[in-house]
């Protein structure tokens, strides 16, 4: 299975805070945002990931990933020229994903609770039977995202639920989940989304390419319940209460989420040794520190 992170986007609505650097190396709390959603692929026991951005970024967070190796992956790099729509992700990474099935996370979204690797899990496993899986999140303002009605007793195996339709930012929201930024896709994605028409705001939406899964009945939906969080860090306001949440969850946990070399190595992806110079690497920093007692076998969990 293949990953993608789409980190474009013009990120106005930060400026002046994105004028020089691109929205998804802003910090949240003490590490970049992207490596919130790269540890969530990650999670997903993704290890091949392409990274879309734009002409401008897309070097940038070059200059921070590399090749991958670090955190025991295979990184690739791709440009959009344009923000002409989250669909056009698959259409990008047409080569790349080949005949795989592809999951695409939104490089501004983050993920955190206990229990979302074995969501992530099932979310694989029906991409590897031939169908789709989005996410769902309660959210109060549901005119904002791409909105699902789902079926209450439609939980079927892996939990999944039936979802009985799409809408993208609906004026009469007919519920109030959101589909997350995070989609997993079978083989065939790209030429699905090869399909997919531009919207009356003139974007491919992801929205779209999903109702094409739905109408063939090949859509699942996974709650976020209880004990989940999820963000976007897309607005300043947004990006204040992802530092502080993430602030609190390792200040009162005593330890870092979402480090990507601490996956790796805990998935054997990475020796001792590599993690050992993404340590000095890191230096005195917190994150450096957290890499270490980790290393140290001082967190074993
Ligand atoms: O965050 C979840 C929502 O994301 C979903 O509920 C919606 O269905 C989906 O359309 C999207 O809505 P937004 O209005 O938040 O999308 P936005 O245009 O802000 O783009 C989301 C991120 O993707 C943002 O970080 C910029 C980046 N992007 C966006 C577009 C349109 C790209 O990299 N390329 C693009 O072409």
């Amino acid at each position: 299975m293949k990953g993608i992170i789409l980190a474009g986007g013009a990120g106005t609505r930060l400026y002046p805070l994105t004028i020089v650097t691109s929205k998804q190396l802003l910090p949240i709390y003490n590490k970049p945002m992207i490596y919130y959603p790269l540890s969530t692929l990650m999670l997903s026991h993704i290890r091949e990931i392409l990274i879309i951005s734009t002409p401008e970024d897309t070097p940038r967070i070059q200059n921070l990933l590399g090749d991958g190796s670090a955190f025991g992956l295979q990184l690739s790099y791709a440009v959009q020229e344009k923000p002409e729509g989250l669909a056009q992700a698959f259409t990008i990474g047409r080569d790349f994903i080949g005949d795989e099935p592809c999951a695409m996370i939104l490089g501004d979204n983050i993920f955190y609770g206990n229990g979302l690797g074995a969501k992530l899990s099932a979310a694989k496993r029906a991409a590897e039977k031939g169908e789709a899986t989005v996410f769902g999140y309660y959210v109060e303002d549901p005119q904002r995202f791409g909105i699902m009605e789902v079926k209450k007793d439609g939980k079927g195996a892996d939990n999944n639920y039936r979802v009985l339709s799409v809408e993208e930012k609906p004026k009469i929201p007919k519920s109030n989940y959101a589909i997350v930024g995070l989609y997993f896709y079978p083989k065939g994605v790209s030429d699905m989304a090869a399909r997919v028409k531009p919207s009356a705001r003139g974007e491919l939406e992801i929205t779209t390419l999903n109702d094409m899964y739905l109408q063939e009945n090949r859509l699942n939906a996974q709650l976020l319940g209880r004990g989940f969080t999820w963000m976007d860090a897309g607005t300043v306001e947004s990006l204040r209460k992802a530092t502080n949440f993430v602030c609190m969850i390792e200040q009162y946990q005593g330890m870092s989420i979402s480090a990507p070399e601490e996956i790796a190595f805990r998935y054997g992806w990475i020796s001792a040794e590599q993690l050992a110079q993404s340590v000095k690497r890191y230096g005195k920093s917190p994150y450096g520190e957290h890499l270490k007692a980790v290393l140290e076998d001082r967190i074993i969990i």
